[in-house]
C-alpha cells in the first residue's frame, strides 16, 4: 500500500518552515510518498535507535527537540543531513511536551502516519526531586499530545498510529514475573506519571477508537544510555578505573534486580506494535533478571578488576521507595509480534564496557597530551 520513494518531486515544491534560520522544505505529496513518523524524545537513547531503524526501513522521520543552551543532539548527529540535501529524511522541530499549542502545530505541519511518543523525564530518582515537573511532562504531556492528535485526526479523518512508551516501573511492587495482566503498583512519581499516561492512552483508544499501542518495556540499555542510569554509570566508572582516571564508584542499592535488555532490540518491538492490524498492550522484556551487584561483578571482572576494591555505598542514591525486582514475561510479544531479544546480558555488559573503555582511552590520551578533557556527565548523578 505504501510506496517508499527516495523523494517525490512534489516534495520540492512544498511549503517551507524556518529551522535555525534556514528554510526547510516540507513534504506534502500524499499519493507517492514514504511513510512518515514523528518521534518525541528523538534525542534520547531510544529515539536515536528508533530513528536509525525507521530510516533503514525507508521512513521519513521527524523529531521534536527541546531548546537547550548546549547541543543535545549527539545521539542523532550521525543520522542528520542538512535539510537542503535532497537525500535528507530526518527533520527536527523545536517543541516541548509542556507546550500543547506547539505540539498541535507540529502535528499539522508534519502530518505523520505514525507517532512514537518517547519523550519523558525518564529518571526515577530525579522524579522524587521533581515530582510536579515529572507529572507535567510524563503524564500531562502525554495527554497534551493525545488531545492534539484527537483534534488533528478529527479534522483530517486520517488514522494515525500512536506508540506510548510505558514502563515496567508501573509494576513497581508487584511480584515477578510481570505480564500485561499484572496489576500496577507504582513506587515513584515517575511510575505514577507513567501509569497515568498509560491509562490516558488506553482511554483514548477505547473512547475515540484511536490506534494506540502501549509498550510496557523493561529496562533496556546500550552504549548510548544516559550516564546517570546505573548500568552506564557502572561501565563508565569501571572503564575509567581500569585506565587510572578514577578510583571509586559510589552506588546505592546493589540488591535491586532488573530485567536488562539491549535498546536496539527493543525499538524493533515498538515498530512491530504499530504494524499490527489492531492496537494492543505488550510487555517487552528478556524474561531474565540480575541484581545491580551482578552487573557490577560482570563489568569489573570483564575488565579484569576486583569490584570490591572500588565500589562504595552512598546512601544519597537510595530511593525513598524502591522497586526490588522486575522480571518480565514477554510471551505475548513473542507470540503476536514474533519479537525476541537478540543480545544477552553478558553481551550487553561487554558492549557497554568496550564502548566506555574506548571513551576512557580517548580521555586518557588527551590528558596525557596535556589537554583538559571534559567528559560529558562526569562525576555527577
Ligand atoms: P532518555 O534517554 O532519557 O530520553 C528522553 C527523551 O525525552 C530525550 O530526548 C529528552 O530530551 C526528551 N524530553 C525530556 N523532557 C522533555 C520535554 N519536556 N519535552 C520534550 N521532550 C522531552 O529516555 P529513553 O531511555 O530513551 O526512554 C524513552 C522513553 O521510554 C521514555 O519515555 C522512558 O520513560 C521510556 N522507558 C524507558 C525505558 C528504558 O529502560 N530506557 C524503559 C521503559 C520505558 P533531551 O535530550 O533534550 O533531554
Ligand atoms: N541510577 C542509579 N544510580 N541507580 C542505582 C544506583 C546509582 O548509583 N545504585 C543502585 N541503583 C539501583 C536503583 O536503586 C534501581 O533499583 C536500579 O539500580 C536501576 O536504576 P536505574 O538504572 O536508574 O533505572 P530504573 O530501573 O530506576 O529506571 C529505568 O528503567 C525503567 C524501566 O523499568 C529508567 O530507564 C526508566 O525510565 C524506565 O522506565
Amino acid at each position: 500500500m505504501w510506496q517508499t520513494l527516495a523523494r517525490c518531486s512534489a516534495f520540492k515544491n512544498g511549503t517551507s518552515e524556518k529551522h535555525d534560520g534556514a528554510e526547510v522544505p516540507q513534504p506534502f505529496c500524499y499519493q507517492h510518498r514514504m511513510k512518515r513518523a514523528l518521534v518525541t524524545g528523538i534525542t534520547g537513547q531510544d529515539g536515536s535507535y528508533l530513528s536509525e531503524l525507521l530510516l533503514q526501513k525507508g521512513y521519513e522521520v521527524h523529531g521534536i527537540i527541546r531548546r537547550a543552551s548546549t547541543f543535545n543532539t549527539d545521539r542523532i548527529e550521525h543520522l542528520y543531513k542538512d535539510p537542503h540535501d535532497p537525500e535528507a529524511r530526518l527533520f527536527l522541530h523545536y517543541g516541548d511536551l509542556a507546550d500543547g499549542t506547539c505540539l498541535r502545530r507540529i502535528l499539522e505541519r508534519v502530518r505523520p502516519d505514525e507517532i512514537y511518543h518517547l519523550g519523558a523525564q525518564s529518571h526515577v530518582r530525579v522524579s522524587f526531586d521533581e515530582p510536579e515537573y515529572t507529572a507535567d511532562i510524563d503524564a500531562t504531556g502525554t495527554l497534551r499530545l493525545l488531545e492534539a492528535l484527537r483534534d488533528s485526526t478529527g479534522v483530517s479523518g486520517k488514522t494515525v498510529r500512536f506508540y506510548q512508551a510505558g514502563s515496567s516501573e508501573m509494576f513497581g511492587a508487584a511480584a515477578p514475573p510481570q505480564s500485561e495482566t499484572t496489576a500496577f503498583h507504582p513506587r515513584s512519581p515517575y511510575a505514577v506519571s507513567k501509569v497515568a499516561a498509560h491509562w490516558y492512552a488506553v482511554n483514548y483508544r477505547e473512547a475515540y477508537g484511536m490506534y494506540i499501542a502501549c509498550g510496557i518495556l523493561f529496562n533496556h540499555e546500550s552504549p548510548r544510555r544516559g550516564e546517570t542510569f546505573v548500568t552506564r554509570k557502572i561501565t563508565r566508572a569501571a572503564a575509567r578505573i581500569k585506565l587510572g582516571l578514577q578510583q571509586k564508584l559510589f552506588l546505592g542499592n546493589l540488591d535491586a534486580r532488573r530485567d536488562w535488555g539491549f535498546a536496539g532490540d527493543y525499538v524493533e518491538a515498538m515498530w512491530l506494535m504499530l504494524q499490527q492490524e489492531r492496537p494492543d498492550d505488550f510487555v517487552v522484556a528478556t524474561g531474565e533478571s540480575h541484581s545491580v551487584r551482578e552487573f557490577v561483578e560482570a563489568t569489573f571482572s570483564y575488565l579484569g578488576l576486583d569490584w570490591k576494591s572500588h565500589v562504595e555505598i552512598e546512601p544519597r542514591y537510595f530511593r525513598p521507595s524502591e522497586v526490588d525486582h522486575l522480571r518480565g514475561n514477554p510471551s505475548k510479544a513473542r507470540e503476536r509480534l514474533g519479537w525476541s531479544p537478540r543480545v544477552t546480558f553478558e553481551q550487553l555488559v561487554r558492549m557497554m564496557a568496550d564502548h566506555d573503555l574506548e571513551m576512557a582511552r580517548q580521555e586518557k590520551t588527551l590528558r596525557d597530551a596535556g589537554h583538559v578533557a571534559g567528559i560529558r556527565g562526569g562525576g555527577r548523578e
